[in-house]
């Protein structure tokens, strides 16, 4: 198509053309994407939501622990369509979340983090940390009792840190307590420092997968002309208008939903608010439970299940840190679940069991039998891992025993050192049959039978009637 006189002049002083095309009428992306592949565009929209929403918050928020409390209301009840525009934000903030742990398990089904995809993943993991640090900074700003009290506890587990923790805590808080000093600075970060690392992070992450080209649910790469990378590759399809359609589409459906939850649920039960939130901070009074909000308590589970505040905290950590490490610890060639063995598949869906679990856990009020389940789960969550690596390259009966025996080793002896104590023996040792019979399976079995084989991957994506 000729372009226009207006389009020349732009042209030759902002390659809006070239970029068009390079990453949307000509990026060809594979035909077969699933209902598991709109994540990505729905991150984006929420994004946007909250970017906007925020925007016209901070126009009427009081970031001052005398004020801010009672700014918040004053948005819920005399700002012109201010209630709209808090459960628009407080809404997002939840939906950011599902919408990222999805696009994740995507991640994880497809194999989406493997060679030559390991930045994309890897940015995306300090997307996710980044996101975590966003929630926890705005969550103080309504200045309710679990903002002040959920800050506390966080900012203390810091304190655990050997020798420089109590400093560190006095850093980062910028005080001895949760203060007004504390809100300014989250204020700040919330606002500023912290939206501009996501936008960035956020617009590598897309340099990084057009670079690349995008994965698919067969986990199989389009096969493109080296020479000539304008030549549409079989089996796929230029991203505009297509899957412009195709997310928009999804983005409708999205936000009806979003929509139902912000005007007919915004509370969601307390799990997106929750109640003690709507009682001013008080430094005096320490609400009855604390539990963060749902998308931090798989990881507040796993640091419960230690009695030692310093593992806990690490192991908590490392919860998270493992998974920058995904892309090396499963070498399998075989992307997709598809072709992947069924015990890879159990393992999978354990692994997102074990999370989901240790989420709910995480929200419930601490006991001696909820304490030995999360620790069971959290070596289920860590032991998935361990598998992985293990799976990617199985070296026969010798090495698969050897690492039984290793595994387990390890987990009882973590139990020893840091969970032992002669009250809860009996229950330890009945759930220490959690990770024998997890390990037993996922080792020992395909030692005997075919269920740790994969299937064969076809050699190109095959969608009728589709590519040239
Ligand atoms: C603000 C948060 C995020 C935004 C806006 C975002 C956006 C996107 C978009 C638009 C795509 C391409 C469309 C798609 O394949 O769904 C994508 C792909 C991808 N994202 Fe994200 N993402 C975010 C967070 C994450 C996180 C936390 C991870 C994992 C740690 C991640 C890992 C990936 C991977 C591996 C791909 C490539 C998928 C493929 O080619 O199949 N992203 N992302």
């Amino acid at each position: 198509m000729a372009k226009s006189r207006f389009m020349q002049w732009i042209d030759a002083r902002l390659p809006v053309t070239a970029n068009w095309e390079k990453h949307l009428s000509k990026y060809y992306a594979p035909a077969n994407f699933n209902f598991w592949c709109y994540f990505g565009s729905f991150a984006l929209l929420v994004l946007v939501i909250q970017f906007v929403s925020g925007i016209f918050l901070t126009m009427h928020y009081k970031p001052d622990a005398a004020q801010a409390f009672a700014s918040v209301e004053h948005i819920m009840r005399d700002v012109n369509w201010g209630w709209l525009i808090r459960y628009m934000h407080s809404t997002g903030a939840s939906a950011f979340f599902v919408v990222v742990y999805l696009h994740m398990f995507r991640g994880l089904m497809y194999g989406s983090f493997k060679q030559p995809r390991e930045l994309i993943w890897l940015i995306g993991m300090f997307i996710y940390l980044t996101l975590m640090a966003e929630a926890f900074f705005g969550y103080l700003l309504p200045w309710g009792q679990m903002s002040f009290w959920g800050a506390q506890v966080i900012v203390n587990l810091f304190s655990t840190v050997p020798i420089v923790g109590e400093d560190l805590a006095l850093w980062i808080r910028g005080d001895f307590n949760v203060s007004d000093a504390t809100l300014n600075r989250f204020f700040a970060l919330h606002v500023a420092l912290m939206p501009m690392v996501l936008i960035g992070l956020v617009v590598a992450h897309i340099a990084a997968l057009h670079q690349v080209g995008s994965n698919n649910p067969e986990g199989v790469e389009l096969k493109k002309n080296k020479a000539n990378t304008d030549i549409q590759p079989p089996g796929s399809v230029p991203f505009h208008p297509y899957y412009t359609v195709k997310d928009t589409f999804g983005a409708v459906a999205f936000l009806i939903l979003f929509c139902a939850v912000m005007f007919f649920a915004p509370e969601m039960g307390g799990y997106f608010l929750e109640h003690d939130n709507f009682i001013p901070a008080d430094s005096l009074a320490t609400p009855e439970h604390i539990a963060p909000l749902w998308y931090f308590t798989p990881y507040y589970s796993i640091l419960r299940a230690v009695s030692d505040p310093f593992i806990g905290v690490s192991a908590m950590g490392a919860a998270v840190v493992i998974l920058c490490f995904l892309p090396w610890i499963d070498r399998n060639p075989v992307k997709s679940v598809r072709y992947r063995s069924p015990l890879h598949k159990l393992s999978l869906t354990l692994f997102v069991a074990a999370f989901l679990a240790l989420g709910y856990l995480g929200m419930q009020p601490v006991s001696t039998l909820y304490t030995e389940i999360s620790a069971r789960l959290a070596n289920v969550y860590f032991l998935f891992f361990a598998v992985l690596w293990i799976h990617s390259r199985p070296r026969g009966a010798v090495f698969s025993i050897g690492w039984f025996i290793a595994l387990l080793g390890a987990v009882t002896l973590f139990d020893y050192i840091y969970r032992y104590s002669p009250d809860n023996l009996s229950l330890m040792a009945t759930s220490w049959l959690i990770p024998v019979a997890y390990l037993a399976v996922m080792l020992l079995l395909p030692l005997v039978t075919s269920l740790g084989r994969d299937k064969p991957v076809p050699a190109q994506i095959n969608v009728r009637g589709v590519g040239t």
